[in-house]
């Protein structure tokens, strides 16, 4: 019987695994939230927060997949009597997250090809449009923006389709080099440009006032940052255990995946904030949406034909960036579909040939369709009915209904990651044990010099701070 996937190296692995967890959430999420979060204050925390959770996480997640060698959801139900329904949420969060995605993917494919037309002097180029006309027309073009997404999607699809190593693994061992060369080169054109230095003093100076004045908000706001960007409680990182060799260093993968992570998110800081300072717009810096679409479009089309060049390379990088973020989405599901068909589902009775392009058809189609909804809805600009909407007509509408992405993001960030990292804690802290991650960690003679504080972290640190962070969601969701 065909053998389920496996990636060929660990350098392919970690290319992988970064290439998921860099993605929409460093270059825009990450620059805009530190500079908001009082700069090395809020780099303070993150690190904290990524050491003592997001590593902690990861870590059980690869243990999880490797050990078990199975997809999300056998993953948990393998090895668990507790928390075996736990693996279920991640499918589920990484299809709505997709859906999402893809929307926004669309809109970085539309921004590629308008630079693209304008650095050829094409009329399917910017036509001198400034960023914010750009985006509003955008919006509310339905069927471009469903065609864009869809395009986005399909890209993914055909990724995933040619296989954990010929589609994924090789997508990233090219992509995410490549992506790291483009940044270099757009940080310096970013750097030089006059006025530059106000945005990477918005960056870096330690300012702790936003820590002495809302602390807590520095924290769920980093909080949340962490589990998105890393890509953690949505089955991608227990899936991409299950195909990693059982030669390959966990622990020491577990630590770059997070620097990598966190450097990229920098860098990408470095190569927005000063581009949106020069241009002179510090308050458009601080909003997501407008930072990518409308004040760095404003920047290269300000420069002149060169402009577009330095457009066109930072919109195939986001795409680059996004789409190594999505294949890990849509393979979380495909690998659950792939394993059932090879094991028979729970009996382990009626085992057969996986038919993978069967699985990636049908979660693309289910992403699809909720991703057309979402382009449709145009971040609420065609004023589309959004589910739940009606129960707050009295009084506040809580910001989750506010459009079709906010609901999305809501179920899935909002509520099912910090649920699953939750449990996924307190069942390795609690019912398996610590050492069962211990001794996957030290297979192959390896050391696990952190041990003792990988114990007190998984049973009690990280558990509270996920708490925190759930409560810290659902007040910014539900404005309360
Ligand atoms: N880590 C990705 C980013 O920062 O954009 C987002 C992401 C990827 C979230 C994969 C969840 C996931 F399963």
């Amino acid at each position: 019987m065909k053998e389920r996937g496996s990636f060929r190296s660990n350098f392919g692995f970690l290319m992988a695994a970064i290439g998921s967890a860099v993605g929409l959430g460093n270059i825009w999420g990450f620059p805009y939230k530190m500079g908001k979060g009082g700069g090395f204050a809020f780099l303070l925390i993150y690190l904290l927060l990524a050491a003592l959770c997001g590593a902690v996480v990861l870590l059980g997640e690869l243990a999880l997949g490797r050990r078990t060698g199975g997809n999300a959801i056998t993953a948990y139900r393998q090895p668990s009597r507790t928390f075996r329904w736990v693996g279920y949420m991640a499918p589920v969060t990484s299809v709505l997250i997709l859906a999402f995605y893809s929307a926004l993917g669309g809109y970085c494919i539309r921004y590629l090809l308008l630079n693209v037309g304008s650095l050829f002097g094409a009329e399917w180029g910017t036509n001198g449009l400034d960023g914010a006309s750009l985006f509003s027309a955008l919006l509310t073009d339905q069927p471009v923006s469903v065609i864009c997404g869809m395009a986005f999607l399909l890209i993914t699809a055909v990724i995933v389709l040619l296989g954990v190593r010929g589609g994924i693994e090789r997508f990233c061992s090219v992509g995410m080099p490549l992506l790291l060369a483009m940044l270099l080169v757009i940080i310096l054109r970013a750097c030089t440009l006059p006025g530059a230095g106000a945005g990477l003093v918005f960056m870096f100076k330690p300012d702790l006032t936003p820590l002495r004045e809302d602390f807590l908000g520095v924290l769920k706001t980093a909080g949340g940052q962490m589990f998105f960007s890393l890509s953690i409680a949505s089955g991608v990182m227990v899936t991409y255990g299950s195909y990693l060799g059982k030669r390959e260093d966990l622990g020491k993968n577990t630590v770059i995946i997070v620097l990598s992570d966190t450097l990229v998110g920098l860098l990408a800081g470095m190569a927005v904030l000063p581009a949106a300072f020069a241009l002179g717009a510090p308050e458009d810096a601080m909003q997501g949406p407008a930072l990518l679409f409308v004040t760095l479009q404003d920047v290269f089309g300000s420069m002149g034909r060169v402009g577009y060049f330095f457009g066109v390379m930072f919109y195939l990088l986001v795409v680059l960036a996004a789409l190594a973020s999505s294949v890990s989405m849509l393979e979380v599901p495909v690998a659950y579909f792939t394993d059932r068909a090879m094991h028979g589902g729970k009996r382990q009775t009626g085992a057969g040939k996986p038919r993978r392009w069967l699985y990636v058809l049908a979660v693309t189609v289910v992403s699809g369709v909720l991703c057309a909804v979402t382009c449709a809805d145009g971040l609420g600009s065609n004023g589309l009915w959004v589910p739940l909407q009606g129960l707050f007509s009295g009084g506040a509408v809580p910001t989750f209904c506010d459009c079709w992405l906010d609901l999305l993001d809501f179920i899935s960030e909002g509520l099912l990651m910090p649920l699953g990292a939750l449990f996924t804690c307190l069942m390795i802290g609690w019912e398996l044990k610590p050492d069962w991650v211990q001794q996957e960690v030290m297979l192959e003679g390896r050391r696990f010099g952190l041990y003792r504080a990988y114990y007190v972290c998984v049973r009690y640190i990280t558990p509270l701070i996920m708490l925190f962070i759930l409560w810290g969601q659902l007040k910014t969701f539900l404005n309360f």
